[in-house]
């Protein structure tokens, strides 16, 4: 095999993780990729279909809490560095089971740190969000100075993980970088999350949950570009460093909703208002001038194509939704909104 160097990426079946894959394979021919992904719900093969046959590319199915299996890997393998994706990402599977959280977005990664420093890979790359800053009023943006406020049992596993990575750079020297990106939008992303679900829902006339007033802001970036900026912060970030990524693109649900259903050319009657998730969080903006200064990153999508772009795929890919959502989504999907 002609590659010279070897990167762990975990969690690359979920929708950031087979996206960078993807574009690491495509663009980057002297890296192996190890993909070490567990496969929960969120993990799907068929996300890596086209590159599933490339020398490049190799699957383990296995848990990043797994010690001896992280352990394995990284010593067979001569890994240069990892890039932690897996990780339970999903607010409101939070509120109500926090548990698998603290495994896999805390214990896990501690698991991972330890293995890094254990067998003296270079480098770790511990993808995060800009949840772990709280949530803003109607003016400011987050910087990677902001005081670390996280809400939610999802956020505070983030921020857990996010404090372990700088105690093992400030502790034991590995060199970590820390990416904290804002709402990721594009293919692949699981129909649990606003933007597929309301997708799935208007194309099959079902109602739009619509938590509290819709007016609650994300600041969206297109998950290409969030790829990209983690593998500008991986390949040159300094170490030690946290880097902001996002695209000064702030909607609101509602705004969001509507251009879904014009897409779709479905009525407004469709939303409905629901309970508000319980905490939260009003709006996120992201300061991603650390990055677009010192790295050389810039956002390369804009969201008027990048969305348009996004629906397409969705549409042309009802496969791939009707098979996710079958099974446990459903389970899910009626505890989440039945008597909402
Ligand atoms: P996702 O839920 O789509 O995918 C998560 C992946 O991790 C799945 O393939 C799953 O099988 C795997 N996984 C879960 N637990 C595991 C374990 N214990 N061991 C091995 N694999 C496991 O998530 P995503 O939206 O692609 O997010 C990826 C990362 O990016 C997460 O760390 C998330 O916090 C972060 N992030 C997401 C966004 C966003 O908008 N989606 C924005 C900023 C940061
Ligand atoms: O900001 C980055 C974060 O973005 C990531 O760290 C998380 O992994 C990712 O899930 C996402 O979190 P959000 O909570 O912002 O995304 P979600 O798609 O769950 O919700 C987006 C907004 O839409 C939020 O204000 C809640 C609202 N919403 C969501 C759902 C699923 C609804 O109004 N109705 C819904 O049914």
């Amino acid at each position: 095999m002609n590659t010279e160097k070897t990167i762990l990426v975990t969690g690359g079946c979920g929708f950031i993780g087979s996206n960078f894959i993807a574009m690491v394979i495509e663009e980057q021919p002297g890296y192996k990729v190890i993909n070490l992904d567990s496969l929960t719900y969120a993990g799907n093969l068929e996300n890596l279909e086209d590159v599933m046959d490339e020398s490049q590319y190799q699957f383990i199915r296995g848990d990043i809490c797994d010690e001896t299996l992280v352990s394995k890997i990284l010593s067979e393998n001569s890994v240069e560095g990892i890039i932690n994706f897996a990780a339970e990402s999903h607010v409101d599977r939070s509120i109500t089971r926090p548990g698998i959280f603290v495994d896999t977005n805390i214990m896990g990664t501690l698991v991972l740190l330890q293995q890094a420093v254990a067998n003296e890979t270079k480098r770790f790359l511990q993808v995060s969000t800009d949840e772990v800053y709280g949530s803003l009023g109607a003016e400011g943006t987050f910087s990677e100075n902001s005081p670390i406020k996280p809400n939610s049992p999802y956020s505070v596993s983030k921020a857990s993980a996010d404090f372990f990575v700088q105690a093992y750079q400030h502790t034991y020297g590995l060199e970590t970088v820390i990416t904290r990106c804002s709402n990721n939008y594009g293919r692949h992303q699981f129909p649990e999350k606003l933007i597929p679900l309301m997708f799935n829902n208007a194309r099959t006339n079902k109602n739009l949950p619509v938590y509290g007033d819709g007016k609650n802001v994300r600041d969206w970036i297109h998950v290409h570009d969030h790829c990209r900026a983690i593998w500008f912060a991986y390949t040159m970030g300094e170490p030690g460093n946290v880097y902001n990524v996002g695209a000064d693109c702030e909607k609101t649900n509602l705004d969001i909703i509507n251009i879904i259903l014009s897409y779709l050319s479905k009525p407004e009657s469709l939303i409905e208002f629901v309970k508000d998730r319980s905490g939260h969080d009003r709006r996120y903006a992201i300061d991603s001038s650390k990055i677009r200064n010192t790295l050389g990153w810039k956002p390369t999508i804009d969201f008027d194509s990048g969305i348009v772009k996004t629906l397409s795929w969705y549409y042309n890919n009802k496969n791939w939704v009707d098979n996710i959502t079958s099974g446990e989504y459903k389970n899910y999907y009626s505890e989440m909104y039945e008597n909402r």
